[in-house]
């Protein structure tokens, strides 16, 4: 569906995730459009430009105007493997494994704001899955057996996928990053549910390891068939932007010596998990 509203195409990408949007730089810096954006990315899970070719000071100022917080923290963070632009390449290889931003923390950030800048040559795509949808599709028993259950997310069990046989002292570093139980069904303030999944997720209180595992995978499963997800392959200068909320991400494998970089800011949330 592509609809204009003057200034602003709309194109959505997919019929449950994802809208791709067409607008000129100043527009968007000038905050024009920062309340449809917002509602767009709570209502669709993902915002695209392509080839819009943002400057760093472009970018972030694109990204106050979308603030609906207090919180005025904004800084440019590079995404790459390679370790002369980024000290922490090692975390970043976390990427390839479905996540949501900020499951150690209460209150996550509420949308991530990220522009192409050097491309890999095969691979490196980012990968959403719309977890309102998700949730929204599953049949009425099944949510009803999700209700009040509440999940263990550890540091750890992301960084074992990356790194599996850590030394002592590794696990120990990782271990400084205390559990946190978060609800497997998030009811937002409003009142729409989204699954809290990802690789953060370890097991689901009150359940056996191996049973909570399974439903942890089924629901991982579950959640990003292809009617969930929205797979955005990047071109040069394309700047996307997800609600963190109500979305996980992966990047798809990429050669780590690529050179593929990304600038990501992000938006302040002011939900906690409930
Ligand atoms: C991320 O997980 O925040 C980055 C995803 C990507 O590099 O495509």
């Amino acid at each position: 569906m592509t609809t204009q509203n003057t200034d602003l195409i709309r194109t959505d990408l997919t019929p449950l995730i994802a809208t791709q949007l067409e607008a000129n730089i100043s527009d968007l810096i000038s905050g024009k459009f920062s309340n449809e954006i917002g509602e767009l990315l709570e209502q669709r899970g993902v915002v695209a430009f392509r080839e819009l070719n943002l400057t760093d000071e472009q970018q972030l100022a694109f990204t106050q105007t979308l603030n609906t917080t207090d919180i005025q923290d904004y800084k440019v963070t590079k995404i790459t493997m390679d370790p002369l632009e980024n000290p922490n390449a090692d975390y970043i290889k976390g990427a390839f494994y479905w996540h949501i931003d900020g499951t150690m923390l209460d209150i996550p950030v509420f949308a991530s704001v990220m522009s192409s800048r050097r491309l890999s040559e095969t691979g490196g795509r980012t990968e959403f899955s719309n977890t309102y949808a998700a949730y929204d599709a599953l049949p009425e028993d099944e949510k009803a057996a999700l209700e009040g259950l509440q999940v263990v997310h550890m540091f750890e069990t992301s960084q074992l996928y990356v790194n599996p046989e850590p030394s002592i002292e590794t696990l120990k570093m990782w271990q400084s990053f205390q559990p946190n139980v978060l609800p497997l069904v998030w009811t937002h303030r409003s009142g729409r549910k989204s699954l809290v999944l990802g690789s953060t997720a370890s097991h689901i209180e009150g359940m056996s390891l191996r049973e909570g595992r399974a439903l942890l995978t089924k629901l991982r499963d579950w959640a990003t068939q292809p009617e969930f997800v929205y797979s955005h392959e990047w071109k040069l200068g394309d700047l996307v932007i997800w609600d963190n909320t109500g979305t996980m991400h992966r990047a798809t494998p990429y050669p780590l010596d690529s050179g593929r970089l990304m600038y990501r800011t992000q938006i302040a949330g002011d939900e906690p998990f409930m």
